[in-house]
């Protein structure tokens, strides 16, 4: 049945309701171009149907987690990425920092390469009566490889850009520059040269026909005695302190698709979805960036612990077959219905 699905066309994703490291065992080497998981927390679920959500054990936690992910990395495509969002957990008073010692176990025991480690800043928090210790409102969500080179579209991880608009005859770049106040600064600057104005306000022109034509989302212009360098002053270690220098000024410029994501995102935690089966899926949007940049169009997603199946939500959307696999059928027969209702308002 998996490797039927895994070479057929369909986008309709596979639910496998069972063990995850069980089930992962029937699957072939290399087939998957892309994970995203969020496994039971530990000590969570005291009562929960699986030896990995039961775990008082923290040592035995970790190893059964373990044993779950080199699956993955067996089944992952050389070029495959691995996305683990996985929160933390106090024991006898004190925080076990769990996301940080799994990643570094997959990393010094499994060879994993860890790329980035996002803080997903849940803006609502979960209610915290403490009087001794401040409320937690992050989780950590981190990006694995299994090789230096593997598939990442870097334009799906970009905020929109802002545009550049026209007042009053001229361009104005998406953070108001019109250029007459670097003109200005230019003319008065005391530290530049008269050959080095001329190429200043030169380049400068060149830039604002950059942001007129749209090639330039927007720039900003240090100057030498005008703005506060973004480098390091030491003309040893930057480039840019070299061209400032040299040349008097440098200019910082805005890739026209937006800027690259940085490693904190804002994403409000789902408040209803899950609570009746005892644990919070983690939101669509946490899912739509990494889907989008490490899995290719026409490649296929995996969740090992797939909950309401939230993951293979956002990769059906977005047209990319998935597998979700969870040991409970609730979650398994949530899921399946969350499908086709999207599928029905497409
Ligand atoms: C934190 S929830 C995942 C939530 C999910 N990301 C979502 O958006 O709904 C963890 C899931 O792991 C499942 N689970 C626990 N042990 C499992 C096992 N051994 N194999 C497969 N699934 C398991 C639980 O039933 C639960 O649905």
């Amino acid at each position: 049945m998996i490797s039927e699905y895994l070479a057929g066309n369909s986008v309709m994703p596979f639910f496998i309701c069972g063990d995850a490291i069980e089930l992962l065992k029937r699957f072939p080497a290399e087939s998957i171009d892309m994970a995203i998981t969020s496994p039971p927390y530990w000590g969570k679920r005291a009562h929960g149907r699986s030896a990995i959500e039961r775990e008082e054990d923290f040592v035995r936690y970790t190893d059964t987690l373990m044993s779950a992910f080199s699956e993955v990395l067996r089944v992952l495509k050389p070029t495959g990425s691995f996305w683990l969002n996985i929160g933390d957990s106090y024991s006898s008073k004190r925080l076990m920092g769990v996301p940080w010692r799994i990643a570094l176990k997959m990393c010094d025991e499994q060879d994993w390469l860890l790329r980035n480690s996002v803080v997903w800043n849940k803006l609502r928090g979960n209610p915290d009566n403490s009087k001794d210790k401040l409320r937690g409102t992050h989780e950590m969500l981190f990006h694995f490889v299994k090789q230096k080179k593997y598939y990442y579209d870097i334009s799906m991880a970009r905020k929109d850009p802002l545009k550049a608009r026209s007042q009053d005859g001229s361009v104005i770049s998406a953070s108001g520059v019109n250029g007459s106040r670097y003109k200005k600064q230019i003319e008065m600057s005391p530290c530049l040269t008269k050959d080095q104005k001329r190429r200043a306000r030169s380049e400068l022109d060149v830039m604002l026909k950059k942001i007129e034509n749209g090639e330039l989302a927007d720039f900003r212009m240090i100057i030498k005695g005008q703005q506060k360098a973004t480098h390091s002053g030491s003309v040893k270690l930057s480039g840019r302190a070299r061209e400032l220098e040299s040349k008097g000024y440098y200019f910082l410029k805005y890739h026209p698709d937006g800027a690259k994501l940085g490693d904190v995102w804002d994403i409000t935690a789902e408040a209803s979805r899950g609570e009746r089966l005892g644990f919070a899926p983690f939101p669509e949007e946490l899912c739509r960036t990494p889907i989008l940049a490490t899995c290719p169009p026409d490649g296929i997603v995996l969740d090992p612990f797939c909950g309401t199946g939230t993951a293979m939500s956002v990769a059906f959307e977005h047209g990319r077959k998935s597998i979700g696999i969870d040991i409970s059928q609730d979650c398994i027969d949530s899921s399946r219905k969350r499908i086709i209702r999207l599928s029905t308002n497409a």
